[in-house]
């Protein structure tokens, strides 16, 4: 009996089975990893930590920026770190990154000189609105929570956004399109992420943040923007305000 399973595993049947139970898994896998374009109406989810789990985007123009509005929706329930955007090139892992700190900061670091803004843990309940924007003449940056500015902050010294690196959401990028770390994982839903490469006015930032759906990033443009989705994560129908 033993002898007979041997033989039945060596024969070339056997494996060619495996191969094919192997290629079908495989092809499970890389469907996964989809290219995909537009997100009208959707949010994606990250539901478990992970140090995989990510979506890349892909801007549709370089990413050679010198003023930029960046903005985004999010709705964790994680008071822990977290990143929401993160944007590197070779020579700067961090050449742009938002990021939830703790209960009560959030960051947005510029070619790796990073400036934390302090919010309250309040109005990060539930689907919050974030912008983060740069203008780099008066050498400043500015986050806004739901609409509403921060102070102004110094951001020195003042460099344009480097082009050719890669843009992931969930994940902070050790380096281009990796190094990740599980404890800085997104969990949780984002959605409505635009970004331009000029400076939007607050009143604008408002009415983006209430839902107003004209204002569509120029350089990425969540609702034509092409996308890979990497692991466990889902793109639904939002239950955002818009
Ligand atoms: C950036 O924006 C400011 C204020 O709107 C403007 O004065 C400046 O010319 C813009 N461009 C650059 C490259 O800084």
């Amino acid at each position: 009996m033993c002898q007979c399973l041997r033989r039945l595993c060596s024969s070339t049947t056997m494996k060619s089975l495996l191969l094919i139970v192997a290629s079908c898994l495989l092809s499970g896998l890389a469907s996964a990893d989809e290219d995909r374009q537009g997100l009208i109406g959707e949010s994606l989810i990250f539901s478990t930590p992970s140090d995989t789990n990510h979506v890349l985007l892909t801007p549709s123009r370089d990413m050679d920026l010198k003023n930029f509005t960046l903005c985004l929706r999010v709705n964790t329930e994680s008071p822990r770190q977290h990143v929401l955007f993160s944007y590197a090139t070779q020579s700067s892992p961090s050449e742009l990154l938002l990021k939830r700190e703790d209960e009560t900061t959030v960051s947005l670091t510029v070619s790796g000189v990073k400036i934390p803004f302090l919010v309250r843990s309040s109005q990060l309940s539930s689907w919050v609105h974030v912008c983060a924007r740069r203008d780099m003449m008066a050498k400043q940056v500015i986050l806004h929570i739901n609409g509403r500015p921060s102070v102004r902050k110094a951001l020195e010294p003042s460099n344009p956004i480097k082009p050719g690196g890669k843009v992931v959401l969930g994940q902070e990028q050790g380096r281009v399109g990796g190094g990740f770390q599980q404890e800085k994982c997104l969990v949780g839903e984002i959605a409505d992420v635009h970004l331009w490469d000029h400076i939007l006015t607050t009143s604008t930032i408002r009415a983006i943040s209430m839902g107003d759906p004209i204002y569509r990033g120029n350089v990425i443009d969540w609702l034509t923007v092409k996308h890979t989705i990497k692991g466990q994560v889902k793109s639904l129908r939002t239950t955002s305000v818009n």
